[in-house]
């Protein structure tokens, strides 16, 4: 394969080790989320989606695990709730079968320009076909067509084959109809066990909240930076 867009220069290995930036004073107190993470999740949220320099606020890193094997990759949060974090995609992916023998999940949001991170660890289990219908009918048509066209994590033979996929999935449903949902594709909600919430702060010293959820509700421990 070629790539045809100029690539940037390659940083050498002492630039890489120089990078680094200062965090600054903004403390995370334990009373700032009083007993209810998924409040303060959610004021995160809004603060990242309200910041211009933060593209895609809603997006977190995914992990699974399959074997002793774990894999990574970026979904979009969906919906957020008492019950817990949601994604929609395909069930036939490398994350739909590993989430359909191990459960077990990590999510990360990565809000670098707010020095903030919150990592959630809990279980995933498919939402129910309603919601999933309910979530296709809002997206875009090419988004609802890209869908179908895309037998996503298995190996394509080139670009041209997907893409003429596409373009007969487009005749056969065409823009303005109803596309049905795929039986392939849905949600995942990953009900949380903990949740750690991640300041930076000055020298190293940064503020780490971690909730841990049980019968008796939540718990909270401040953890070493
Ligand atoms: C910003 C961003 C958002 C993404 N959102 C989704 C998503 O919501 N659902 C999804 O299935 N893949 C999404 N992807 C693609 C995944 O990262 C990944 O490539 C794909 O789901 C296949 O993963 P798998 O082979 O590990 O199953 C997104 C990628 C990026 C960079």
């Amino acid at each position: 394969m070629t790539l045809d867009t100029p690539m940037s220069a390659e940083l050498t290995p002492e630039a890489i080790k120089a990078m680094r930036r200062s965090y600054g004073d903004a403390g995370l107190h334990e009373a700032e989320f009083g007993s209810d993470p998924m409040a303060g999740f959610k004021k995160w949220l809004a603060d990242a989606a309200a910041n211009p320099v933060v593209v895609e606020a809603n997006a977190m890193v995914l992990s699974t695990v399959n074997g002793d094997q774990p894999s990574s990759r970026t979904v979009l949060l969906k919906d957020v709730s008492e019950e817990g974090f949601s994604f929609f995609t395909n069930y036939n992916s490398h994350k739909g079968y590993e989430l359909s023998s191990n459960p077990h999940v990590s999510l990360l949001f990565p809000w670098y320009p707010l020095e903030r991170q919150v990592i959630v660890k809990g279980i995933a289990t498919k939402v129910t076909r309603q919601e999933s219908d309910e979530y296709f009918v809002t997206r875009p048509w090419g988004s609802q067509i890209g869908a179908w066209a895309s037998e996503q994590s298995s190996d394509l033979q080139s670009r041209e084959v997907l893409e003429e996929r596409y373009a007969q999935l487009a005749l056969k449903y065409p823009e303005g109809s109803q596309v049905p949902i795929p039986p392939h594709w849905g949600g995942f909600i990953v009900a949380p066990v903990t949740i750690e919430f991640w300041q930076g702060r000055y020298s190293r010293l940064h503020d780490r909240i971690i909730f841990t959820h049980s019968n008796n509700g939540w718990s909270l421990r401040r953890l070493n930076p």
